[in-house]
């Protein structure tokens, strides 16, 4: 009977253990986390995988990650290489929003759980991720929205031509960053886009085609040119003074890198909407509170700020991406 009894003992501890996470690593040395990192496309993204790199490191997981460089179909192999290898987590950074259900869903057979940073993915499933963790862009694109409305407030004028220039296609900052951008200057009815180009969020891209488009006088009557990221902003400014051309426009950009604020800080652009590259110790906490069995949000989000010519200047800190 005595023998029955530790014989059921054993078999309800083995029961509970069963019941908790599998494979619960005590030591974070011993998991390995996936990184799947979008590309290298300007300076800001530069500093985002070293952030999430060095939080990471500093927790003492092991980080093995890929760069898929700008190229979606080598970002959803490399997301599958993590999960033949059985990683304990993957990080994505999306390049894309569209063509992960189908990969997340092998993540799940694989129980290897995912966050997602930065760029987010087109989904209504949240039982494909753990969290999201990044800024805003639909707020990005309202605040730089609202600074165009703002600055035209008192100014008499019958039409105001917007030239955008966008962002990867198929991506979330460009989808979002177009729409808060159009809802808020959508109040003042004198505010049109009137050209747009795509320029990858690369600076050699978007010199190219904003080349293109003043050799096609696409910039005759344009006031306001709203570009996507710094690194686009970098590229209209180089083709402005290719073509010797005056900048009378008020441009608007995001990111705030360096340079960007160095240019705002000259007068040579108007407003500078923030993206917080710095997200590596958001999402070190939130591979831990996984790991420790603590709730996560369903949504994190990373805060961002404004910069332009209708504040103080002085006072933006120094940054080094
Ligand atoms: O996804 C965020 C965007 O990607 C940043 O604004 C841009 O610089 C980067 O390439």
């Amino acid at each position: 009977m005595r023998k029955i009894k530790i014989f059921l003992l054993i078999g309800f501890c083995l029961l509970l253990t069963g019941c908790q996470k599998e494979d619960v690593k005590e030591n974070t040395k011993e998991i390995t986390i996936g990184f799947a990192q979008a590309g290298t496309e300007s300076n800001w993204r530069k500093v985002q995988s070293q952030s999430i790199k060095e939080e990471l490191e500093k927790q003492k997981y092991q980080v093995m990650s890929r760069n898929s460089f700008s190229d979606p179909k080598q970002q959803y192999q490399d997301v599958m290489t993590f999960i033949a290898y059985q990683v304990d987590l993957i990080i994505l950074s999306p390049i894309q929003e569209i063509g992960w259900e189908p990969i997340l869903e092998e993540a799940k057979k694989a129980k290897i759980p995912v966050i997602i940073v930065d760029r987010n993915i087109a989904t209504n499933r949240t039982d494909l991720f753990l969290t999201h963790i990044g800024s805003s862009f639909k707020a990005q694109g309202g605040r730089a929205g609202l600074y165009v409305t703002n600055h035209y407030q008192k100014i008499e004028k019958e039409t105001i031509n917007v030239f955008e220039i966008k962002g990867t296609e198929n991506s979330s900052p460009t989808r979002l960053r177009h729409d808060g951008f159009t809802e808020t200057v959508g109040r003042d009815p004198r505010i049109k886009i009137k050209e747009t180009i795509t320029g990858d969020f690369i600076r050699l891209k978007a010199k190219e085609e904003f080349s293109e488009a003043i050799k096609a006088n696409k910039l005759n009557n344009i006031d306001v040119i709203y570009s996507h990221n710094d690194e686009m902003t970098l590229g209209a400014l180089d083709a402005l003074e290719d073509h010797q051309l005056e900048n009378k426009f008020v441009i608007v950009s995001i990111d705030a890198q360096k340079e960007m604020i160095e240019l705002l800080k000259q007068g040579k652009v108007n407003c500078v909407v923030e993206c917080n590259p710095f997200m590596g110790e958001l999402v070190a906490n939130t591979v831990k509170r996984y790991f420790d069995n603590k709730t996560i949000s369903e949504d994190i989000y990373v805060s961002d700020t404004v910069f332009s010519d209708q504040n103080s200047l002085s006072t933006i800190p120094p940054r080094n991406y």
